[in-house]
Formats: structure tokens, sequence, C-alpha cells
């Protein structure tokens, strides 16, 4: 091996997406997610399947991922692993395998949090995006607007303070009758619609956000529709879930255009499961091209859960030297 070659393999276990991905000298020679399709009939992640379909993942994951990155173990030079936040059995699960073959192979192990994984997947691919920048973190757990100054340099400006914004497409999309997780398939039926319908949403003050009333409303809205037309949702599926993508789309982006302004900055970064959606990314582009700035969006591989960018922090923080304790354990709740 030669001595200048930094290769990492990064591990993500923390809801429902298996991952593995290996990083050599800053560049990604693969990173493969394997998606837990069981959850889909329940209509939500039930943590104890995801724990046990991430144990079941975790060996031939790694075997494929070392394969399609064409390297052997005995290159790894370090082990990047989520610490949190996430669901407990899913974090053990990946950690466990982290620390097992860390020990094995005797090479150090990295601990990442999540949420400064997707801050930084805007950057793996975005050679032009610079600090200080505006990330808006919009996952099935987390909605953040965080500014970025540099590695290990946050401040959040706002958060929710009740649903994520892919909480908000999944329980809407369940009162349609979509499967979990309903954000790409609303995306996908809102391309053939109409927004219709605004529906009416709360109000926050600061950054903040808040999704409950806008659930609310679209159940009530539902309801009334239903009671004189039994078969409105299968009439108007379309418009529907045009209607709420863009209701959607108009609470996150009020408060980026806020927070770009108060924090005068010109770089937008965009992250997590639900900056795949494409009414999402044309609103946003269309927000900055209006005021001149940049938007940064990761390619989708890098939108929803993945090891990719689990590995892209660890290759940092392994090169400043910040490797894991041996008697590191998961953190459930893992602020930024
Ligand atoms: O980042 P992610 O994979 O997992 C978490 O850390 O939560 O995000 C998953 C979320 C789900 O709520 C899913 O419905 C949403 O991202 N999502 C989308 C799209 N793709 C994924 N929401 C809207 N449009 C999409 N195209
Ligand atoms: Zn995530």
């Amino acid at each position: 091996m030669n001595s200048e070659t930094l290769t990492l393999l990064g591990i993500e276990t923390s809801c429902d997406d298996s991952s593995m991905a290996v990083i050599r000298d800053g560049q990604i020679l693969s990173n493969l997610i394997y998606s837990q399709a069981i959850h889909k009939k329940y209509g939500g992640v039930i943590p104890e399947w995801a724990s046990r379909k991430h144990l079941e993942a975790m060996v031939p994951l790694y075997r494929e991922c070392l394969q399609t990155a064409g390297i052997r173990q005995e290159q790894l030079s370090g082990i990047a692993v989520t610490r949190g936040p996430g669901l407990m059995g899913s974090l053990l699960v990946g950690m466990g395998f982290a620390k097992a073959l860390s020990l094995s192979l005797g090479i150090p192990l990295v601990e990442v949090n999540h949420l400064e994984a997707h801050v930084f997947s805007v950057m793996i691919e975005s050679s032009d995006l610079h600090f200080p920048y505006l990330c808006l973190t919009v996952s099935g757990g987390h909605t953040q607007l965080i500014r970025v100054d540099g590695f290990g340099a946050y401040t959040l400006l706002g958060t929710t303070l009740d649903d994520a914004a892919g909480e908000a497409f999944d329980k809407t999309g369940k009162m349609l009758g979509l499967d979990y997780p309903a954000g790409p398939e609303i995306d996908r039926l809102a391309a053939e619609g109409r927004a219709i319908h605004r529906f009416p949403v709360s109000e926050i003050g600061g950054f903040d956000y808040s999704f409950s009333g806008f659930k609310t409303s679209v159940l009530y809205y539902l309801e009334k529709k239903l009671k004189t037309d039994p078969d409105f949702i299968r009439n108007n599926l379309h418009d529907l879930c045009a209607s709420i993508q863009n209701t959607i789309v108009e609470i996150l982006i009020r408060k980026v255009k806020l927070a770009m302004q108060d924090q005068n900055l010109n770089q937008l970064g965009v992250a997590g499961g639900v900056s795949a959606n494409s009414g999402l990314r044309r609103a946003l582009k269309d927000l900055a091209s209006q005021n001149t700035w940049t938007v940064h969006f990761p390619s989708i591989q890098y939108c929803t859960d993945n090891a990719g960018m689990i590995a892209f922090v660890g290759f940092k923080k392994y090169q400043d030297g910040k490797f894991a304790d041996d008697r590191m354990v998961p953190m459930a709740k893992y602020p930024l």
C-alpha cells in the first residue's frame, strides 16, 4: 500500500437504510445502499425490524462494497461509522460491526454525526462551494437551517418545532393511501398534477419551522371532500400531490430566504432526503437566480441516507487525528 494513500470504509445504519462506502484520498470509490422494503407495508419504520435487517445486510454489503471499490480489506486505513442521531438498535448494529472490524484489521475508528454528514454531503461533488454557506437540511427526521463557517463551525439558526419536512410528505402521503416513504411518490405524481389548492399553514416566527398546522389542514380538507365524493382522492391524486408538495416547498423556502438575507450569505446548500424533491429544487434554483446566489444540491445518491457522506466527514476527521474512544457507544440524540 502506498503510504500516502488513505482509504476508509464508511458505515451508515442510523435508520432504515444500510449503507457502506469506500473513500480513497477524498474520492468516493463506492457507495452502496440497501433500502429496507419491509417498512413499506407498516406505514413507517419499525425499529426492531430495522435492526434485524441491518444485521442481515452487514456482511454481504461489506463484501460488495469492497468489490465495487476494487480494493482488498487489507488496504483499509480506517473505518468511519455513524454514531447518531438515529434509532438506538440500528446504530448499535453498525457500530458493533465497525468495532469488530477495526479490532480484527487493527485500524482506527472515527465516529461521525449523521447531521454533520448531511451538511457536508453538499460538498462531495461541489468543488465551487466555499465557507460560509447556509445549509438547509431536510430529511425524514430533521429540518434545519444551519450557517456553516467551516468543519466543526456551525450555527443552528432554525429547526422544526414538530414534524420534519420528510415526515410532512410521508404523513400526508399516508392520508392519500400512499406507501411509506411517500415523499418520492408524491414528487413523481405531482409532476403530472396542478397545485389547485393552497393548504393553510401555521406562521412561526424567526427561522423555525412547523408542519403540524399544515398536516391538520390536509386532513380536514380530505375529510370534508370525501364526505361528498368518496372517490375524491383517487380522482384528484395528481393535483393533491402537487398541492401538498407546493405548500411544503413554500413553507421551506420562506425561511431560507429570510435566513440568507439575515446572514448576508450568497451560497446555499441543500441536504437530506427531501433535497431530492424536484419541486424544491426548482423553487430554490429560481429563488437563487432572482437573488444572484448559488445553490448546491448533492446528487440523488448523496441526498438520502448514505455511507458516502459518513466516509467523507470521517476522512476529514481521520486526517485531523480525531479517532474514537474504544468505549464509544451510539447516541440516539446527537446535536450538531
Ligand atoms: O435523509 P433521509 O434518507 O433519512 C433521514 O435521515 O431521515 O430522508 C428520508 C426522507 C423521507 O421522509 C422521504 O419521504 C424523503 O426523505 N424523500 C423525499 C424525496 N426523496 C426522499 N421527499 C420528497 N421528495 C422526494 N423526491
Ligand atoms: Zn439522514
